[in-house]
């Protein structure tokens, strides 16, 4: 096929990094949006895309690009937003298996903490490469704003003693960084070849808040796109995609959030998913992106595609879509495919989640809004809690009367504490709850992981006294 350099699809960048070092208002700044605003907790929870157009691009490094001259050839980025939370383990692997090129950051002010560490780990085991973003530089003593300005201009401005803690604080990182078997250097202060030939990370300082040196790491991230790792960027026909998020959106039904990562998707096209129960394959009724700039797990004004072209995050409209599960590959049945192969190849993802899956016989029902944050609050109650919470029995979405109905036996098994129902960021039938009442089952809900834990503890403690 004709795959060229001159024709590269979007680089994957992913977002990594400890909790609260800046990855979503960084993103926010980038977008010029407010989605960091409206998390509950202030926290990320779920894996996020944003695309760019090559021409945001080319607007939000122009000053930078005045001196660096650097011609773009990427047609556009795409960003994935990871949670930092310490749950979120599974969300920033994902991220990490999905991505082309991540940006680690970290808080100027902190230093490299434990998901910093976890992120790098999972970075370097992939041979993914990246940025470290040092973050929150404008809380640097008496840092004066330079608003969106390139990182040098800004860092000129600043009087001795700023300067003076920004070095302190920037060497620490590197020592750090160093620490854990990895050279970094601040990238102007690298030879122009360093980092596109050698293993040499480089440092980019930043503000989310004012916006110094958000230039810079845009554009060093297209030049490492389009200098270091191009020929897995070429464009091909082949589609290539993996499901992001499964979730229902008022007015939708049931949506499937995917990441075409390479060639086409089409409406109308055959397409196979992968569920618990087998292979899914329905036809395609809608493609929708959020604009450029927006956020996708953010409901939007989506735009309707017939077409979408790698790498491009799309939500999905079709049937049978409520049990296709995150994580999990989508195939196309082509005009020379057999539909048997191609049930047989999506099928093949699933093996890996269930061995993460495994149940005990007694404990309580744990359902959430993805398999995603399902495998979040698993790993929570089984390794974050002590002693661990067991569970019986897992599910995905709305909880349904029958749900009640499956854990009110852990009455009869002698166990009535587990007739409990853990339920994150999903909300229950009002059928199911008067069903709860009469079958003496709990439903503890919350849209943060940490307040179910706490309710189930606090219960447990009840029940003790
Ligand atoms: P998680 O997704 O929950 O891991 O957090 P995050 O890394 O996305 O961080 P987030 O964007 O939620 O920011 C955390 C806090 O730090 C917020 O209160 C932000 O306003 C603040 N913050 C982020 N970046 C900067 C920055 O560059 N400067 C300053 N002063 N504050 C920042
Ligand atoms: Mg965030
Ligand atoms: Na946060």
């Amino acid at each position: 096929d004709a795959r060229s350099r001159d024709d590269l699809r979007c680089p994957i960048v992913v977002i990594m990094g400890h909790v609260d070092t800046g990855k979503t208002k960084l993103l926010d700044k980038i977008r010029k949006t407010n989605v960091q605003d409206n998390e509950a907790g202030g926290i990320t929870q779920q894996i996020g895309a944003t695309y760019f157009e090559k021409k945001t691009l080319e607007t939000q490094t122009a000053r930078l690009n005045e001196t660096e001259k650097v011609e773009l050839t990427v047609p556009g980025m795409l960003v994935i937003d990871t949670p930092g939370h310490e749950s979120f383990t599974n969300l920033r692997s994902r991220g990490s298996s999905l991505c082309d090129v991540a940006i680690l950051v970290v808080d100027l002010m902190h230093g490299l903490e434990q998901q910093t560490i976890e992120s790098l780990t999972m970075l370097r085991k992939r041979g993914v490469p990246f940025v470290v973003a040092l973050n929150k530089v404008d809380r640097c003593y008496a840092w004066k704003t330079c608003k969106d300005s390139p990182i040098r201009d800004a860092l000129k401005e600043q009087e001795e003693g700023t300067i003076s803690e920004f070095r302190s604080r920037s060497t620490n990182a590197k020592v750090q960084l160093q620490e854990q078997g990895v050279n970094s250097n601040l990238y102007w202060e690298m030879g122009d070849e360093d980092w596109t030939n050698s293993d040499f990370i480089p440092l980019v300082p930043t503000s989310a808040i004012t916006g110094e040196g958000v230039q810079d790491i845009l554009l060093l991230l297209c030049q490492i796109a389009q200098r270091k790792i191009w020929k897995q960027l070429m464009w091909c026909a082949n589609l290539q995609c993996t499901v992001l998020e499964v979730k229902a959106i008022d007015g939708l039904g049931m949506t499937v959030d995917i990441l075409v990562v390479n060639g086409y998707l089409r409406e109308g096209d055959k397409a196979v998913f992968c569920t618990l129960d087998g292979p899914v394959v329905t036809e395609i009724r809608g493609l929708l992106t959020p604009p450029p700039s927006r956020e996708m797990r953010v409901k939007a004004d989506y735009i309707h595609h017939k077409e979408v072209k790698g790498a491009l995050g799309v939500k999905v409209i079709g049937n049978n879509l409520e049990k296709v599960m995150a994580g999990t590959s989508v195939l196309v049945v082509g005009p020379n495919d057999e539909e048997e192969d191609i049930k047989a190849e999506v099928m093949s993802d699933l093996t890996n989640l269930e061995d993460k899956l495994s149940t005990d016989k007694q404990g309580v029902l744990v359902q959430a809004s993805t398999l995603g944050a399902l495998e979040a609050l698993l790993q929570f109650l089984r390794v974050e809690t002590k002693p661990p919470i067991p569970v019986s029995a897992i599910g995905i979405g709305t909880i349904h009367k029958r749900d009640v109905t499956k854990i009110s036996i852990m009455n009869e098994k002698g166990h009535p504490e587990y007739a409990t129902i853990l339920a994150f960021d999903v909300g229950v039938e009002r059928e199911a709850r008067e069903h709860a009442q009469e079958m003496n089952v709990r439903i503890m809900t919350a849209d943060i992981i940490y307040h179910l834990f706490d309710q189930f503890t606090r219960f447990m403690g009840e029940l003790t006294e």
